[in-house]
């Protein structure tokens, strides 16, 4: 593939695939790089490593748990999104992306992914937490479909309802396609 793949945005400055192991330092040197608010905004909490038992699922390929990274040219990680089965059908999912990499379209890219993922997989009911004065948050997941929302303690939590969709149809159609079918890999 080439070095500026369209499906790439912004021209081909960062790469999307799935989180392996291997990324372990670079997704510590990205949440270095994060200013607190970013962290709180991610984990409600005041986080300077990622919560070990959430990095590890994330990084083991499990089928429960797509995390997806974004990386930059050269090489560095600049964003992490996952999408976690919790239930039957629901899954809970999180984006973070670091502050210098942020508004620039790669956050909206990872949900893309994440949406395509869930109709492959039969996922109907996609769970946020986002914090009450990020409500454009709801703007860009209400993009994907109708939202249920619920506020308490500063904390809006989002459920984005899903039509299950027919995988039964044509091969070309997107939900028939692996995960790696859709991603921009590293040149
Ligand atoms: C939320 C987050 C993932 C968005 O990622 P991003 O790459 O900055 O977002 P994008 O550039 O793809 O923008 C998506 C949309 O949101 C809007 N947006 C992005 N940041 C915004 C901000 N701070 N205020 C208002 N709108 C904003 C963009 O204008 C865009 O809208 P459009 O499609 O109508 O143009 C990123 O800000 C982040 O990591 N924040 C900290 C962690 C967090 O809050 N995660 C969400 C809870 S899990």
């Amino acid at each position: 593939m080439s070095g500026r793949e369209p499906g790439s945005l912004l021209g081909g400055l960062f790469r999307v695939r799935r989180a392996a192991e291997g990324d372990r330092r670079a997704l510590a040197e990205m949440l270095d790089r994060c200013t607190g608010e970013t962290r709180y905004r991610r984990f409600h909490g005041h986080v300077n490593v990622f919560p070990e038992r959430y990095l590890a699922e994330a990084l083991s390929g499990s089928p429960v748990h797509l995390a997806l990274v974004a990386a930059a040219d050269d090489g560095a990680v600049v964003a992490l999104a996952s999408c976690r089965t919790v239930a039957a059908g629901v899954a809970e999912i999180g984006i973070l992306v670091e502050d210098a990499w942020q508004r620039l379209g790669i956050g909206a890219f990872l949900l893309s992914r994440i949406i395509s993922h869930s109709e492959r997989t039969g996922l109907t009911v996609l769970k946020a937490q986002v914090l009450t004065d990020q409500a454009w948050i709801t703007r860009m997941l209400g993009a994907h479909g109708p939202c249920d929302m619920a506020s308490s303690r500063g904390v809006l939590d989002v459920s984005l309802r899903r039509a299950m969709r027919d995988c039964s149809a044509a091969a070309s159609d997107p939900c028939r396609q692996s995960i790696d079918d859709d991603l921009v890999r590293p040149a």
